[in-house]
């Protein structure tokens, strides 16, 4: 996905853009750019890589305007390249995208033949080409911009700037995420709130299928039958230390150090003080429900995998788990009694909100665990459920993946209760049990050193095996993911016992095998697979807790942790997961933060 701005202020607009920008680069990091209008002129900067890049080119070719649109990109169609940068121009007028136009090629072979000069390979292109040649019919910006959206098919938040105004930028959304800011005679449009924090507090989301035409001193909204229409003005207080790196190296370290405090805050969010009882939003019913449907993507789904376990054992309720992507394809079989579950950190993935609209009206409660309420998801859902875990920049999704499963453990509970499948004593111990995680998670985190050790034997690695069993299979999952995206090192996850069914072929004394194994019902099985591995030359690192790792005899290389209750341990053991692949991303000098190829949320299908 991509990011981005456009202001309108009473002081030069490049400087707040890149500002903005800054706070955006979360969302795609292969491009940026600007456009403003300066005594009537429209103009533009763009480089191509971080936007450091697109910094320097503007100390050196300084770009003066008080409007202007700023773009951050995560590349679609055509390359990371100067000539596929954001701004996209054509005459008098500029544009900036994020999502993608499903019929731009229609749109361009009937704008080339009709003359159009296209100077890069993006869908983006075509909106420009489009709205200049609706100018050059005697249209009028406003005009030349909706006539445009009416042809265009498919997700965008759009920003439109136009040659000798510079006191209009039109904008619109469909399919991505747009909000409006309000300033002091100064206004304001981002893909999200983050990137208007320090301008603005004051922000209004645009609903889908919304466009709007920004003064300095006016915000006009019309819905999509073109009705003027207002939107609600809302209070997003971001401070600086939400969304700077609070001396940290890095916001992956600062986000994985939060997680005790806001796996805290999330526990009091539900369960009040006296952490006695889960409240839930009024009507969100688990008596009625014959089947739970989990939906999301990457970490998120390795969440939801988590839980399946959970709502089966502790709530009776059978679970069908879906990667966003395939779901809707499988032509899922949907009924009023089935509840439908989307876990999302951002609320904005594509993949994840085209299933949640697969489902609405076929199923009879649509339920998101969100960490920004209001997203796309959580505003289409019958019921959103907030983690609380505050913006997540890091592209690597670490405090979010703990707090959803803190979140989905305590749904689960109430599900067992409300269902009759836990005692009003069970229920009791088991919150019990979640309200001790926090401390738990801290004294995981405490290992840190160790764990920056151990990883020495990965960063040369040009494969890493991760094994889990039962509740520890998806975090085998999680902990592959981690690894793969941050260092770049290809990690693969397996079921440990399904590792002599095939996989055991790849285990020679060059590939680390990672074993995450607290000491359970399983622990017996798991170690026989380790030692499979082991009788093989593997390089295991056995992580698991004092019993298991005395039960384990000797192994290569061992991590500590504390001991935990079953119902925890998936919380607790994503700690060490999340640690490896910082150290070893570390020990690589690959992009922590901003890792190649990727963006925090991903927008597109
Ligand atoms: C996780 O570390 C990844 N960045 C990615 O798999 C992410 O979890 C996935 O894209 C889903 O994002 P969401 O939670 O915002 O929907």
């Amino acid at each position: 996905m991509c990011g981005i701005v456009g202001i309108l202020s009473k002081h030069e607009a490049s400087p707040q853009i890149l500002d903005a920008l800054k706070r955006l680069e979360y969302r795609g990091y292969d491009s940026a750019g600007i456009a403003t209008v300066n005594h009537g002129q429209l103009d533009r900067r763009r480089a191509v890589g971080k936007l450091i890049n697109l910094s320097d080119t503007l100390v050196h070719d300084p770009l003066p305007g008080r409007v202007g649109i700023g773009h951050t990109r995560w590349a679609t169609h055509g390359g990371p390249s100067v000539a596929n940068a954001h701004p996209h121009q054509a005459g008098r007028v500029a544009v900036v995208h994020n999502g993608i136009i499903e019929n731009f090629r229609a749109l361009r072979e009937s704008l080339t033949a009709e003359g159009a000069q296209f100077t890069s390979e993006t869908d983006t292109e075509t909106i420009v080409q489009l709205t200049s040649r609706f100018l050059a019919q005697g249209m009028t910006p406003v005009q030349a911009a909706r006539a445009t959206l009416k042809q265009l098919e498919g997700a965008f938040a759009l920003a439109f700037l136009f040659d000798g105004e510079e006191d209009l930028i039109i904008c619109a959304r469909r399919g991505s995420p747009l909000c409006i800011g309000h300033g002091e005679g100064e206004m304001y449009l981002g893909s999200d709130a983050i990137a208007l924090a320090g301008m603005t507090d004051r922000i209004t989301y645009l609903e889908e299928g919304d466009w709007a035409i920004l003064t300095r001193e006016t915000v006009q909204v019309f819905d999509s039958e073109d009705q003027q229409t207002a939107r609600p003005m809302m209070r997003i207080a971001l401070d600086n230390a939400q969304i700077d790196k609070s001396g940290h190296k890095h916001f992956m370290a600062k986000e994985m150090a939060q997680q005790p405090a806001i796996l805290k805050a999330a526990m009091a969010q539900y369960t009040g003080a006296d952490a006695s009882a889960v409240a839930l939003p009024e009507g969100l019913d688990f008596t009625r429900v014959d089947r739970l449907l989990m939906v999301a993507c990457g970490t998120a789904f390795y969440a939801c995998q988590v839980a399946k376990y959970w709502f089966e054992r502790y709530a009776g309720l059978p679970v069908e788990l879906d990667i966003a992507s395939e779901f809707r394809y499988r032509d899922p079989v949907l009924g009023p009694q089935n509840m439908a579950i989307f876990v999302s950190q951002s609320g904005e993935t594509a993949d994840t909100l085209a299933a949640l609209r697969h489902v609405r009206g076929e199923v009879g409660q649509v339920v998101s665990v969100v960490n920004v309420p209001t997203s796309s998801i959580a505003r289409e859902s019958t019921f959103a459920l907030p983690i609380h875990a505050g913006p997540e920049i890091g592209v690597a999704s670490t405090k979010a993946f703990t707090a959803q499963l803190q979140v989905l453990a305590l749904l689960a509970l109430r599900a067992g209760r409300d269902r009759g499948r836990l005692t009003e004593a069970e229920y009791a111990s088991r919150l019990d049990e979640l309200r001790s995680v926090p401390g738990f998670v801290a004294l995981a985190l405490d290992r840190e050193e160790e764990i920056r050790r151990l990883t020495e034997i990965l960063s040369q690695a040009r494969d890493v095996l991760f094994l889990g069993r039962g509740v520890m299979y998806p975090l085998a999952h999680e902990g592959a993911l981690k690894l793969k995206e941050i260092s770049y090192i290809h990690a693969e996850a397996y079921a440990a016992g399904e590792l002599k069914h095939g996989p055991i072929a790849l285990i020679d004394q060059d590939l680390p095998v990672i074993v995450m194994a607290p000491y359970d019902a399983l622990f017996e099985k798991t170690i026989s697979n380790m030692q499979e591995v082991m009788a093989r030359q593997g390089r295991v690192l056995l992580i698991s807790d004092a019993k298991g790792l005395a039960e384990a005899g000797d192994v290569p290389h061992a991590l500590q942790m504390p001991t935990v209750p079953e119902l925890i341990a998936p919380i607790v053991y994503a700690v060490p997961a999340q640690m490896i692949a910082y150290h070893t991303a570390l020990h690589r000098g690959t992009d922590v933060d901003q890792p190649r190829n990727l963006a925090k949320s991903v927008t597109v299908e």
